[in-house]
């Protein structure tokens, strides 16, 4: 074996002070081209090398990929982890059967791809994600690369795999030491694939959980927020297998998670011309955070003292060791549930189980998911003795869990409501409060007959009309059992409420309206619950939309709320006809409007020719003096906070009708600019501010709507851009072709119009405006109204969108914020949504 001498003559050679000292610019290895210690190669776009090193305070020789710049070589991954090489005899090679090797100095094989397939002809590239991909030259398959073999670092474009079918999972494991690549204790990858979390484990078992994603977030962390969205998404291919995404368009910012020989995953970055990288967050950070700190049935809270409790209703199963602090043996029941009672036949009569809601927590592990809606996710858990606590997450679905709760976190904000099953007797008067459900599971006791009564009563007096959907309000009028009742939940009874001029529908009209809520008259998802097609008995068709939860506000609230809002008219909104709230059920009713989402037109190859650009131009106008009106015109200042595509409806003269306004309001009761803790909207809509600080205002729709205006005029989504690496969003596109003065080919070919190409750009230039990054910057509804009417003539230079790079500013006047702050950078929003 030769060296390519003649390769090298051509080579840029670098020159470090550190273990690196030839740089080739070849990017491959091939069977006649391969490295010797101490050369290396660096992939095309001089991002990564390959190559031989160090670690620091060690002699031993390691092949590795590096970051180019970073000035210490700190290896993100490495090949022969177990064998070092002691001396710096050390060629990485391509083997003869096409593996590619470690050896040393006797030539003894320290490390192999294994590849078991015999390849004549193979070449390793290490390409610019920093990917070391071996080929078969005869047909140009990859037969291996590192993205599949991890080492401690995920990395930009790399995926962390898991397959539900075959339970095959990518993980990185941790090195031994600081300074000892060897495989450590540590391993950390996807888990409980259904409602997939991260896991660290610990010789194999679990030693950190980030409970389930929820599309945006792992919830089990809260102070992940804002940092975790930060270019990791999950992507489900649908075919059973569940990838970890994590990616930044400008690879320049060096930034990955790294699982330490400590146990721990650190999000770090390098500060240009530091040596060392910096951590911006980490888990396990708590002591609570380790998995299953408080044993099973115990609760941690990381604000109490001691941390450890047990659930409600569970006692310590080893007292002494519990109150030495001990927590492993864990809690047990104190009273059987009366399933058990049942079950067992010890005792036939007593009262039905109760479930109680605690708030702010940290989910258990091993939830079994389901595609339920809310209330039918409670009803499944209320009529099975074996689900012992149940939860709903708007994100996820229904969870519900089965046998032993295990990693329960309390939370001060944040976090999720859970639901758990107990004995009636362990809720004394004044938790009888907080007792939402009643099983009604058993039949045959007194009180359960009695209840049977008066509902068989109640439904047959007020449904008495009706022939579907009656199960379903059974049991929601089951739960209407006085005593059992959170008043917080249900609130006064409506009767008490005095309607003036809002129309009120009885929830009886609206299940028949809508066929018990039938899937095929489902029109579609909002971001505050499901929208049913309606017709009401005098023929009217209206829309209805179920809200999801109960709002955090009274009924009263509530009620003033609809009504307000009911009063909001212009022609470009669509109109709230009424409202219906019964039990826990609150449903707004809204015009039909027969022509459906502005998306159905926009993305429908057939439908766009209908939206020539007169009629997009009218489009975007009226959704902007829609918005105008919401925001100035009404009493009430309304921020939208949701408008997309999709929440936009055609009329048959394909005029523009806002829908969903005031929906957050009615939701959160958040009246001006204002902080809040969730983060409605849409991804691709929402304003960096809001994304990133929760601060939404005026400015914050007029971003959404400059997102619009783009995806209008281009006939794309905005994220439609996801996995390209040329641009990553449709408003990085745009600002591309906008400073190479090349703004017409983002028009949508349909529109393309020579005659009205000036108003085009305009109205491209006026959507650049709105989403710029500061909100100080943008213009306000009114302002874009005047400039796209050509009012205003002169149009400002647009300053760069956000998401446009994925570039990270850190504030150089911080330049070493800590970890909570990190949250703080630029959220890169890359998840697509569903709509
Ligand atoms: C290397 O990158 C340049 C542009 O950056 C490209 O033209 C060239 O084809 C690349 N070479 C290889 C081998 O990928
Ligand atoms: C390397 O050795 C120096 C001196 O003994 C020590 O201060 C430093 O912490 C060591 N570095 C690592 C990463 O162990
Ligand atoms: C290095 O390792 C080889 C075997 O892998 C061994 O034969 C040799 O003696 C070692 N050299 C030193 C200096 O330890
Ligand atoms: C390659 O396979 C051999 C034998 O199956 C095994 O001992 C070795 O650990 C494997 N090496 C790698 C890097 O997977
Ligand atoms: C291997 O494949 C490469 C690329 O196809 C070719 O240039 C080279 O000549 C081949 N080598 C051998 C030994 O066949
Ligand atoms: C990436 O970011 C770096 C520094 O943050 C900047 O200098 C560079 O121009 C950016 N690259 C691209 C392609 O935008
Ligand atoms: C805690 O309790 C468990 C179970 O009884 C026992 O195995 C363990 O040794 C105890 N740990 C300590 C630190 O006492
Ligand atoms: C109760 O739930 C368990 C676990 O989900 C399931 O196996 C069982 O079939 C359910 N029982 C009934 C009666 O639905």
């Amino acid at each position: 074996m030769g060296l390519g001498r003649g390769k090298i003559s051509m080579a840029l050679l670098l020159l470090t002070s550190f273990c690196v000292e030839i740089i080739t610019a070849i990017d491959t290895i091939t069977s006649t081209q391969f490295l010797k210690d101490p050369e290396a190669i660096v992939s095309n776009g001089s991002i990564y090398t390959l190559g031989f090193f160090s670690p620091v305070n060690s002699t031993d020789r390691y092949v590795g990929i590096w970051f180019n710049e970073v000035p210490v070589v700190t290896a993100i991954w490495v090949a022969n982890r177990n064998k070092p090489l002691n001396d710096s005899s050390g060629i990485l090679a391509v083997s003869k059967d096409g593996n590619l090797v470690v050896l040393n100095g006797q030539q003894e094989i320290l490390w192999s791809s294994n590849v078991s397939n015999f390849v004549s002809n193979s070449s390793a590239q290490l390409s610019d994600t920093g990917n070391l991909v071996l080929r078969d030259n005869n047909n140009e398959e990859i037969i291996w690369e590192s993205f599949q073999h991890p080492s401690d670092t995920f990395f930009s474009n790399m995926k962390l795999s898991a397959n539900k079918r075959t339970g095959e999972k990518i993980l990185i494991t941790s090195w031994k030491g600081a300074t000892d690549p060897s495989i450590g204790s540590f391993s950390a990858g996807l888990n409980r694939l259904d409602i997939p979390e991260i896991f660290i484990w610990k010789d194999n078992y679990p030693y950190f959980r980030s409970g389930p994603w929820n599309r945006l977030v792992f919830i089990g962390v809260p102070y992940m927020n804002s940092a975790a969205v930060d270019g990791l998404n999950l992507v489900d291919d649908g075919e059973g297998t569940i990838d970890l995404t994590f990616s930044y368009a400008n690879q320049s910012f060096l930034s990955s998670f790294v699982l330490t020989s400590q146990g721990q995953l650190e999000q770090t970055r390098w500060e240009h011309g530091m040596e060392d990288r910096i951590v911006l967050w980490s888990v396990p950070k708590f002591d609570c955070e380790f998995y299953g700190r408080c044993g099973l049935f115990g609760s941690c809270n990381a604000q109490a003292s001691p941390i450890c409790s047990c659930l409600r209703g569970f006692e310590p199963n080893n007292p002494e060791e519990w109150n030495r602090g001990n927590w492993t043996s864990g809690c047990i029941r104190m009273k059987s549930l009366q399933c058990e009672r049942v079950k067992s036949g010890s005792e036939a009569a007593g009262q039905n189980d109760v479930f109680l809601k605690l708030g702010n927590m940290k989910v258990p592990d091993l939830a079994q998911w389901s595609r339920l809606t809310e209330i039918e996710c409670k009803d499944r858990c209320l009529t099975n003795c074996s689900c012992i606590a149940y939860a709903y997450n708007s994100g996820i679905g229904c969870m519900s869990w089965i046998g032993d709760l295990i990693d329960v976190q309390e939370f001060s904000t944040g976090g999720s409501d859970l639901y758990i099953r107990m004995a009636y007797s362990e809720i004394d008067g004044n938790h009888r409060r907080k007792v939402i459900v009643m099983v009604s599971a058993v039949i045959g006791t007194i009180a359960s007959a009695m209840i049977c009564a008066l509902l068989t009563w109640r439904f047959t007096s007020k449904h008495r009309a009706r022939k579907e959907g009656g199960e379903k309000l059974h049991s929601d009028t089951n739960e209407k059992h006085p005593s059992f009742l959170d008043r917080d939940m249900t609130g006064d009874s409506r009767d008490h409420v005095k309607l003036q001029e809002l129309p009120l529908f009885s929830l009886e009209s609206l299940t028949a309206a809508t066929d018990g809520f039938d899937l095929s008259n489902k029109l579609g998802q909002g971001g505050f619950g499901p929208v049913y097609k309606g017709k009401l008995s005098d023929g009217k068709e209206i829309a209805v939309k179920r809200l999801s939860r109960a709002s955090g506000q009274g009924l009263k609230e509530f009620m003033n709320e609809v009504e307000v809002i009911s009063k909001l008219q212009h022609r470009n909104l669509v109109r709230l006809l009424g409202c219906c709230v019964e039990g826990e059920e609150k449903l707004l009713v809204y015009e039909y409007m027969p022509n459906k989402s502005l998306d159905a037109f926009l993305y429908d190859p057939l439908r766009k020719q209908l939206l020539d650009w007169k009629k997009r131009f009218n489009i975007i106008e009226g959704i902007c003096r829609g918005l105008l009106y919401l925001h100035r015109d009404s009493r009430l200042r309304i921020i939208h906070r949701d408008l997309k595509a999709s929440n936009v409806l055609l009329d048959p003269e394909l005029k523009p009708k806002i829908s969903d306004f005031g929906a957050a309001r009615i939701f959160g009761g958040d009246e001006d600019q204002a902080n809040t803790i969730r983060v409605v909207g849409t991804y691709g809509y929402i304003s960096p501010e809001y994304a990133m600080e929760g601060r939404f205002s005026e400015k914050s729709d007029v971003y959404s709507f400059g997102v619009l205006l783009l995806e209008i005029v281009s006939g794309r989504r905005n994220t439609s851009f996801y996995g390209n690496e040329q641009a990553l969003s449709l408003l990085g596109f745009a600002w591309k072709l906008w400073n190479e003065g090349n703004i017409s080919a983002l028009v949508d070919p349909a529109i393309s119009d020579p005659s009205s190409q000036v108003e085009i750009f305009r109205c491209i230039h006026v959507g650049l405006l709105c989403v710029q990054e500061f909100p100080e910057d943008r213009p306000t509804a009114s302002t874009v109204v005047s400039m796209l009417n050509s009012e205003i003539s002169y149009l400002a230079t647009p300053k760069q969108p956000p998401f446009a790079e994925r570039k990270h500013h850190f504030n150089e006047e911080r330049p070493h914020q800590n970890e909570e702050k990190c949250s703080i950078n630029y959220v890169t929003v890359t998840v697509v949504d569903g709509r």
